[in-house]
């Protein structure tokens, strides 16, 4: 059977979840809702520059949430729980990488309500967090034992990244080193780093201090930096690290965290990717130690990064390789610890094509 696909917001994630959607053979595109009311009554096809392809974009949730779809891909600029409780409600799973990686199932119950009544699974994923935070490192430490530490990390050039909006409500950029260091922003990234720290925490089983420690570093512009959120004035912040971490006596067992730099030049402190350059890693300390660097989620060029950056493009993916499994689990919200392994699937040239 056929797996019925809403793609919820078309920004660079909820593209890339198109294009997958449609590349995946058990799935099938039938709704996509936008926000933007220029969009709206648009073939989603036309939008993305593919020709038509009969599925007609609309702003009304109430299209959406009246439609015979089984999942919905969350990609909103901010996550909005009645909304995907109104989605699992009217019996659509959702998978999502916009939060919900490890939630506490305690703070948890209008959503659970709203799996039970509509038969429906809640699904957190991304990449970073969501990926390269705790499912790798999870998936990595099983080859080592006796592990004290587990670490995740990126190292990404912000420049390439094209959502003006995220990059400095959420991200920080461009604004003053008090407002970044400050409330909203820090708490947003935080929520979903934290919770992904905890699933390590509590699944490999660390005697950690219930209260993580968060570390933030800013390095502001000494020279105007031209970037996807306007130019980045003397002062305002280019470049950021973050590091969140769960300790046991003081000492960290678990960390995670980011190197976000607009460039490697003209910042205060001289920050740099060193010589292996963007990358993301997953080291396990432990016997044996064991490290693993993630390359080709980066773009290899500015410009390619703002058309179709493969960081947002395997954001999407992990989304969309995860709906034939969330819509088979049971009612719920289901984490990687409840799922199977998750895979992609082959192209159409040398799989098999159909539904499984
Ligand atoms: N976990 C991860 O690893 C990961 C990685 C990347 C992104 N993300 C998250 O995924 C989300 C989408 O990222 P993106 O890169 O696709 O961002 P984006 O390119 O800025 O797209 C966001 C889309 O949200 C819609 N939108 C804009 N303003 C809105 C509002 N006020 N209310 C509701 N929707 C609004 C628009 O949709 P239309 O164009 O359809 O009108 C916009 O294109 C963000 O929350 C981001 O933080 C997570």
């Amino acid at each position: 059977m056929t797996i019925r696909v809403v793609q919820w917001a078309t920004g660079g994630v909820g593209k890339a979840a198109i294009q997958a959607v449609i590349a995946h053979p058990d799935l099938e595109l039938v709704g996509v809702w936008v926000h933007s009311e220029s969009k709206h009554g648009k073939d989603v096809g036309e939008l993305l520059d593919l020709g038509p392809i009969g599925v007609i974009a609309t702003t009304s949730k109430d299209e959406i949430l009246a439609l015979d779809a089984d999942c919905v891909v969350y990609s909103p600029l901010l996550p909005d729980e009645a909304e995907v409780i109104a989605l699992l409600r009217s019996g659509k799973n959702v998978v999502t990488p916009v939060g919900w990686v490890y939630p506490d199932l305690d703070k948890s119950a209008a959503i659970l309500e709203a799996c039970a009544a509509g038969g429906t699974t809640l699904h957190g994923t991304g990449i970073h967090p969501g990926g390269i935070t705790e499912r790798f490192p999870l998936m990595v430490s099983a080859i080592s034992a006796s592990v004290t530490h587990v670490r995740s990390e990126e190292f990404s050039d912000i420049r390439t990244y094209n959502a003006p909006d995220v990059a400095r409500h959420i991200m920080g950029f461009g604004v003053s080193p008090e407002r970044a260091m400050g409330g909203p922003i820090v708490d947003l990234l935080g929520a979903g780093f934290k919770a992904s720290v905890r699933m390590i925490v509590a699944e490999m089983g660390f005697d950690a201090d219930p209260e993580l420690e968060s570390l933030q570093e800013v390095a502001v512009a000494t020279a105007p930096i031209e970037s996807p959120v306007g130019i980045i004035e003397p002062g305002q912040v280019a470049a950021r690290k973050f590091h969140w971490r769960a300790l046991v006596d003081g000492v960290p067992v678990v960390t995670a965290s980011v190197n976000w730099y607009m460039g490697e030049e003209h910042f205060e402190p001289a920050w740099s990717f060193g010589p292996e350059g963007e990358r993301f890693e997953v080291e396990i300390t432990g016997d044996p130690d064991v490290k693993v660097t993630f390359k080709g989620l980066q773009p290899e060029t500015i410009e390619e990064g703002l058309i179709r950056n493969p960081g947002i493009v395997v954001t999407a993916n992990h989304c969309v390789s995860a709906i034939p499994y969330v819509v088979d689990a049971e009612p719920g919200i289901k984490t990687y610890l409840d799922l199977p392994l998750l895979a992609g699937r082959a192209a159409p040239q040398v799989g098999l094509g159909r539904a499984r």
